[in-house]
């Protein structure tokens, strides 16, 4: 419990947070990663470079702050950094290591302003903050490793098939080396992939969603080659050129609060822009499995035909549906006269035809999509809870930034 006094002292120095939370975790992750370069291991470098992950830390510890007297006001944010960090192994041994780097960036950062008092309130406030992650994340690692099949950290997968969806991205199935069966998951969770790069010093990790329902004797991934950028995407090519039938990858097991509620009854969309189609393949699939009678709508957006993947198991998946529809448009077709339902980016007078208040809708794609998505669903009246989106990086809030772009 922390005291009345510490809380004050948290609450009252948080604002510095929001201005200078930026430059404390960029201090921070500079400092810790110099004194423990083990941890480049777990880190997705890019993300730092591209200082997404200093954002959603700094973010995560100002709201963390803001509501340190109510720490469930945040459990929903905990739990989904809590996912990713049990994909990813993230351990309690490793909280003290994150929590002395803070303080000394906050101290760095703030210099005399942070007096001996503060540092202190904050490094109990800390404490109450890690054991609440480390907390959720024990429950998840005992669920992942209890369940059938389940299995602890990181295990050897073998891919049995590797299969060619799009000029750009590719399918592999994957079965576990040891002859075990695969775990069950909801549709929408995805694997954390380790791999180790022959050149690369560190093990590269990063996050695929499954893109096949639960059931089957394999789990599926498909993955964009990240090529044509100045560097190209390093776990995403690899995979491509160097990754094939019988070779071994690690895999955690699935992870994510981006899933399908089935529950519910109301219509659905399944909103999609390039690869991001890939948990909603899960969801289509799944609903199809289930015998879903829901209005189901799939809908993607592809550069153009030779970038648009699984189109004819979407047909398929949707044929098997009772109300099940699939729409799909191109940025710049190839063919102008060819069978696609819009052109252009995904627009508010194409989804208007689709969508009404009562639809829940998921959502995943590049940040562009998904903020064009976003607006125009809040546009066309669909309630907060209902606009569901993932990110394929780092995560945002953004709806809270379509509030602030609407009140601006
Ligand atoms: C929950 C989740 C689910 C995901 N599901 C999928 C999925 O189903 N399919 C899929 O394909 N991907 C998915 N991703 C994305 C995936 O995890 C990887 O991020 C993606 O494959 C790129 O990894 P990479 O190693 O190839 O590229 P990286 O090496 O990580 O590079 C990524 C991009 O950053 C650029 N870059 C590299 N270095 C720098 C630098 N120094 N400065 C600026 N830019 C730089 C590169 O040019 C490249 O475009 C998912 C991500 C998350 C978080
Ligand atoms: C209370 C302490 C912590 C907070 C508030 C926190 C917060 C976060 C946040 C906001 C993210 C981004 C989630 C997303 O991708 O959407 C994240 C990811 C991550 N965290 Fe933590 N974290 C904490 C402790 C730790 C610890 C102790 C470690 C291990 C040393 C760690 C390692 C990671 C890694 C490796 C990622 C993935 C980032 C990437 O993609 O590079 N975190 N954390």
């Amino acid at each position: 419990m922390l005291s009345q006094k510490t809380i004050d002292i948290v609450k009252s120095t948080a604002p510095i947070l929001e201005t200078e939370g930026t430059k404390i975790t960029t201090c921070f992750y500079k400092m810790m990663f110099e004194a423990h370069p083990e941890l480049l291991n777990i880190f997705n470098h890019v993300n730092q470079k591209q200082g997404r992950q200093q954002t959603a830390l700094a973010n995560t510890v100002y709201a963390a702050a803001k509501y340190i007297d109510q720490l469930e006001v945040i459990v929903p944010v905990v739990t989904q950094i809590s996912h990713k960090h049990r994909g990813l192994g993230i351990k309690p041994e490793h909280y003290p290591i994150v929590g002395e780097f803070l303080l000394k960036a906050i101290k760095e950062v703030l210099g005399d302003a942070a007096t001996d008092e503060i540092i202190n309130a904050w490094a109990e406030a800390y404490g109450v903050i890690a054991q609440a992650f480390i907390d959720v994340e024990k429950g998840m690692y005992d669920a992942a490793a209890n369940q059938e099949n389940g299995w602890v950290d990181f295990k050897d997968f073998t891919v049995v098939k590797k299969e060619q969806e799009s000029n750009v991205i590719t399918s592999f199935y994957l079965q576990p080396k040891d002859g075990s069966g695969v775990t069950t998951y909801e549709p929408g969770q995805y694997l954390t992939i380790r791999v180790k790069i022959p050149g690369e010093e560190y093990t590269l990790n990063r996050q695929y969603s499954l893109s096949c329902a639960p059931g089957h004797d394999y789990y599926r991934i498909s993955v964009k080659k990240e090529k044509d950028f100045d560097p190209n995407g390093k776990v995403s090519n690899y995979l491509h050129d160097h990754v094939n039938e019988g070779d071994t990858v690690e895999v955690s097991a699935p992870s994510g609060i981006f899933t399908l509620n089935m529950e519910e009854t109301a219509p659905i969309a399944l909103i999609s822009g390039g690869v991001g189609l890939t948990p909603m393949m899960s969801m289509l699939e799944t609903l199809a499995d289930t015998g879903s009678k829901r209005e189901i709508y799939f809908i993607h957006a592809a550069r153009n035909e030779e970038f648009h993947a699984f189109k004819d198991d979407v047909e398929e998946i949707t044929a098997r549906l009772e109300n099940g529809h699939a729409y799909y448009g191109y940025e710049k077709p190839l063919n102008a006269n060819g069978d696609h339902h819009f052109e252009g980016y995904l627009s508010k007078s194409f989804l208007e035809n689709i969508i009404n208040e009562e639809t829940i809708t998921y959502i995943c794609g590049p940040v562009p999509f998904l903020k064009n998505a976003v607006r125009i669903l809040t546009e066309l009246g669909v309630k907060d809870e209902n606009i569901r989106y993932e990110f394929f990086g780092p995560a945002m809030d953004l709806k809270a930034e379509e509030k602030e772009t609407v009140k601006a």
